[in-house]
């Protein structure tokens, strides 16, 4: 799939199948966010993998029990484990990468990041930047817009 199909198809899925995802797409996920720049290229990142019904479901009531997270068959626990104010581009990466593999994801950012991490046992001065659903869109949701580029681009100056 090209990178601009990629970006056409994908949407933030809140909506899963109960289908698993298979080993080898989980794997080109994860791949895809071995791959991602880094400030200085330090890889300050660490991927958790959650896919313990128990444990998603202790990580659903930590983000305001968005169903999403039970739903889905993978949670995706992305962490900064240093430097945490740098961006972390890795997720983009994921998220483009398991579109064009035929799966769904969403970026979750409202979530209790302290009660998180005790869930997960991740270390104090490590940072849950996001953690991302992972599987099958049962297709109910439609696409949302976007502004004109007119809009949001400044050519030389704002
Ligand atoms: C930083 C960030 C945080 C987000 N947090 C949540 C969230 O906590 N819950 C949720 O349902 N969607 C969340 N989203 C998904 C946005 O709602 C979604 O990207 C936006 O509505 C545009 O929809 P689209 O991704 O389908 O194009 C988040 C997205 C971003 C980029």
């Amino acid at each position: 799939m090209e990178v601009m199909e990629a970006l056409l198809q994908r949407q933030s899925v809140k909506s899963y199948l109960p289908t698993p995802v298979e080993p080898e797409k989980l794997a080109q996920v994860l791949e895809a966010g071995r791959l991602a720049p880094s400030a200085f290229n330090r890889q300050y990142r660490r991927f958790i993998v959650v896919d313990d019904p128990a444990v998603k479901h202790l990580l659903r009531e930590k983000a305001g029990a968005q169903p999403m997270i039970e739903e889905a068959p993978v949670v995706l626990v992305l962490c900064a484990t240093e430097e945490p104010d740098f961006v972390m581009p890795c997720g983009a990466y994921m998220m483009l990468q398991a579109c064009a593999l035929g799966l769904g994801t969403c970026w979750l950012g409202a979530f209790d990041a302290q009660a998180v991490k005790a869930v997960l046992k991740i270390p104090p001065q490590v940072r849950v930047v996001t953690m991302m659903p992972l599987g099958y869109h049962d297709g109910t949701q439609p696409r949302k817009p976007r502004k004109p580029l007119d809009e949001i681009v400044g050519h030389n100056c704002y």
